[in-house]
């Protein structure tokens, strides 16, 4: 298998390259759009076929690269059910399955960051968005967050994972590339609570500023905008 995890410096994003072999069709999860030309160069050395791509929610710190990778190379932009993106092709519900040639991921609705948040579990691995982050979790103080829906995401589905698979977040701002759900579920500060009105007091009382791209990236990855509609 291919899985290559980039990293955007700028918003600290990870993004992931997956294919099941050299000179296969490939999936993208939450591109970073001043980046595709990195991703279109290892999709060439490569030698894949980008078909789909993911974003885990809408972001709010960075442009998607989903309509740039779109335009380019004509893969499927995929989304959650309950996203509000515009210009999404395929919306996937809870528990379904998206197709890679022999490799399944599989969407899990896990509201809380924002209301449109799902992770993606590929056998011994999960794209948690920014739902579960190594050693913290997703904000909850806009996109329609929720501390009460992130509580019940962790702890009922999340956390209910085989504590062995691997965790991968959409962000890191410490230079860790992976966890596991077991080491998060012992350590992660965030879980430590034993109810969901403790963690929503934790939550509530985070005092964050907004993301200095809140206010650009959001309504661009509505609307789904490309490189040449936002320079
Ligand atoms: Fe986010």
């Amino acid at each position: 298998m291919i899985f290559e995890q980039l990293f955007d410096t700028k918003s600290s994003t990870y993004t992931y390259i997956i294919a099941s072999g050299k000179g296969r069709e490939a999936l993208v999860i939450d591109p970073v759009i001043e980046k595709t030309d990195e991703y279109l160069e290892v999709l060439k050395n490569l030698e894949l076929k980008l078909v789909k791509v993911i974003d885990t929610h809408i972001h709010a710190d960075h442009i998607t690269g989903l309509n740039e990778l779109n335009k380019k190379t004509n893969c499927t932009r995929i989304m959650g059910a309950k996203s509000k993106s515009e210009v999404i092709d395929l919306k996937v519900n809870d528990n379904e399955n998206i197709k890679l040639e022999n490799i399944e991921l599989k969407a899990l609705y896990t509201p809380g960051h924002t209301d449109c948040s799902y992770s993606y579990l590929m056998d011994d691995r999960v794209f948690t968005g920014d739902t579960l982050l190594i050693n913290g979790t997703g904000r909850t103080d806009f996109q329609s967050g929720s501390p009460y829906d992130a509580y019940d995401s962790l702890f009922n589905k999340l956390l209910k994972l085989p504590e062995k698979t691997l965790v991968f977040p959409a962000h890191d701002y410490n230079g860790k590339k992976n966890s596991t759900i077991g080491t998060e579920k012992n350590n992660n500060p965030r879980l430590q609570v034993s109810s969901r009105d403790e963690y929503a007091e934790i939550m509530n009382n985070l005092k964050l500023p907004n993301p200095k791209m809140l206010d650009i990236a959001v309504p661009a990855n509505l609307k789904g905008l490309t490189l040449d509609q936002i320079n």
